[in-house]
């Protein structure tokens, strides 16, 4: 099976690419912004043609293959992570980035079998970056080994995070008590890309030590999952127990320290999940 998923692979670095030069091209002239779960969750016809670009591409080349898509979800696909070989497509992460031009966005394809991820890939388009990862043969970036930090002192770290897309007042208090907590800590500093992908991709390639977010979904952060893991980071749920990709928490580290001094500073909340059943 080892060569099959390698091929299937090599698809989605292909697809990947192909993705974001349609998305690079779009940036200037797609002011098709519309809004989805609130008023500042945005999708662009871009996303959507995007989406649909990459999952026929799979369906002529892999035609049994299933998809989680951001936007086929949106438009009432189940979102059920199931054993069979499941393509996990956010077509655009980072889609406030790109109606504002604000240059961090990206393709993210994860890939999963019997419900794990067996590799992941991550295209920052307007960097050219192409993050890559395979179960048990390590993470990439443009063909060059990727490698966490290697610091253990919270303090001298600088730490990743979004303030998502919901704007209930207690989700809300809850991220700003968190974000005071980690800087009173004291760290270093706070970042976001605006792009949980590419948060993760910097978590991996060591130039932020932690990345955390309640909101997420699983396409934000199922390929960047791999990347970080097999980059040498941990990935945990915000509780500390362990990460699941549909429970829309997450915290990624370069180690188990770091994560376990993040996770005692986040005030939780617990977001619908994203396999729960639609609100009646
Ligand atoms: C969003 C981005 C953002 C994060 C949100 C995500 P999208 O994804 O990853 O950084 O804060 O939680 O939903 O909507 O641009 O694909």
């Amino acid at each position: 099976m080892a060569d099959t998923w390698q091929m299937v692979m090599d698809h989605a670095v292909a697809v990947a690419r192909k993705a974001g030069q349609v998305v690079c091209e779009a940036l200037s002239h797609d002011r098709s912004v519309m809004t989805k779960s609130s008023a500042v969750d945005l999708v662009t016809q871009t996303d959507q043609k995007v989406e649909q670009l990459i999952i026929q591409s799979v369906k002529e080349k892999f035609p049994t293959h299933r998809f989680i898509g951001e936007e086929s979800v949106a438009a009432g696909d189940t979102c059920i992570l199931t054993e069979d070989p499941t393509w996990i497509i956010d077509p655009i992460d980072g889609t406030t980035n790109f109606v504002h031009s604000f240059p961090f966005i990206a393709v993210s394809i994860g890939f999963t079998v019997n419900r794990q991820v067996e590799f992941g890939v991550v295209y920052s388009c307007l960097e050219d970056k192409m993050f890559t990862a395979r179960r048990g043969k390590g993470a990439f970036c443009n063909g060059e080994p990727l490698q966490v930090s290697e610091q253990t002192d919270v303090h001298q770290s600088i730490i990743a995070t979004e303030f998502g897309s919901s704007r209930d007042p207690e989700a809300v208090d809850r991220i700003f008590c968190s974000l005071r907590n980690i800087l009173g800590l004291p760290v270093h500093g706070v970042r976001g890309a605006g792009t949980a992908a590419i948060n993760m991709c910097m978590v991996a390639s060591g130039c932020v030590e932690a990345y955390y977010e309640i909101g997420i979904h699983i396409w934000d952060v199922a390929a960047g999952s791999l990347i970080v893991s097999e980059a040498g980071g941990v990935l945990m749920d915000i509780d500390g127990g362990d990460m699941d990709l549909m429970s829309r928490r997450i915290v990624a580290a370069n180690n188990k320290k770091i994560a376990e001094r993040i996770v005692k500073e986040i005030s939780a909340f617990s977001p619908p999940r994203d396999d729960s059943p639609p609100p009646k």
